[in-house]
């Protein structure tokens, strides 16, 4: 089912009645990214999806977003479709909100899943990057961004062997809005630190890393789930950044048994 929450499109599968998960993309991508795991698990799992404001189909307006709207959207879906205690899970992007929104709201969230992210905010470095990506989505276009961004997020194998699914996920990314765009790199640029959170987190979480992921490596991964006391890590082959996308059937799995394991209905 599908319906516009906030001014985000929200997609929902399975029986209302089972425990509910809500996913939230990675950037520049949009909710299209977890039908592997919103396909497998709709049998057990009330999967809900949306789409980022500013991406996808979701409402762009004027892309002056926060890191602390994108938080307050993501509530906005909880409450908009009244969700008792969902499991969050977020990726990259997905997973600064999620980490921001469960050092607001834990209590609202029975766990919590992290896929290719950090908690550490942006270092000057990483601001000035973000800087010539917004200068150069101005002056060459979003499909020239893509085309210098995405690419690096894929395993190698990932390119050569699935060139359907990396050719798809390209053209899904140069549909995307360039105000939407620029305001998510805003958004990113500006969030805050959650690493001296970590420790506060109290509810079950998997942390889940591609074994070949450059921009959030399995090292530092394992370093941030050490951090979370009630957490188990999992790095997944055959992966880079994108591991719901590149190997969906490990990172099924690994959701699932952790679900089942750890996630008292
Ligand atoms: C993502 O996959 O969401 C982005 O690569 C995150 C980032 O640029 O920091």
């Amino acid at each position: 089912m599908q319906k516009v929450i906030n001014s985000m499109l929200v997609s929902t599968v399975g029986s209302k009645n089972n425990q509910s998960i809500l996913f939230v993309h990675g950037f520049p991508f949009d909710s299209w990214m977890w039908n592997n795991q919103t396909e497998f698990l709709k049998k057990d799992y009330y999967c809900v999806t949306y789409d980022i404001r500013g991406l996808g189909e979701s409402y762009v307006g004027d892309g002056q977003y926060t890191m602390e709207a994108f938080v307050e959207d993501l509530i906005s879906v909880v409450r908009g479709l009244n969700l008792n205690k969902p499991v969050l899970c977020g990726l990259s992007m997905g997973g600064y909100i999620s980490l921001r929104t469960i050092e607001k709201y834990q209590e609202y969230f029975s766990g919590l899943i992290l896929l290719d992210t950090k908690s550490e905010a942006d270092d000057d470095k990483g601001k000035l990057i973000r800087a010539a990506k917004i200068n150069q989505v101005n002056t060459e276009g979003v499909e020239a961004f893509v085309n210098g961004f995405v690419p690096g997020l894929f395993a190698e194998e990932t390119i050569k062997e699935k060139k359907k699914l990396y050719q798809q996920i390209l053209l899904r990314c140069y549909q995307q809005s360039p105000i939407g765009v620029k305001g998510a790199l805003i958004a990113m640029l500006s969030r805050t630190d959650t690493t001296k959170f970590l420790r506060k987190i109290k509810i079950p979480t998997l942390v889940l890393s591609g074994c070949e992921d450059k921009l959030t490596p399995p090292v530092s991964m394992r370093k941030m789930a050490d951090k979370i006391k009630e957490s188990e890590f999992g790095i997944a082959p055959r992966a880079g950044h994108l591991t719901p996308l590149e190997n969906p059937a490990f990172i099924n799995d690994m959701i699932a048994g952790f679900l089942k394991r750890r996630i008292k209905i």
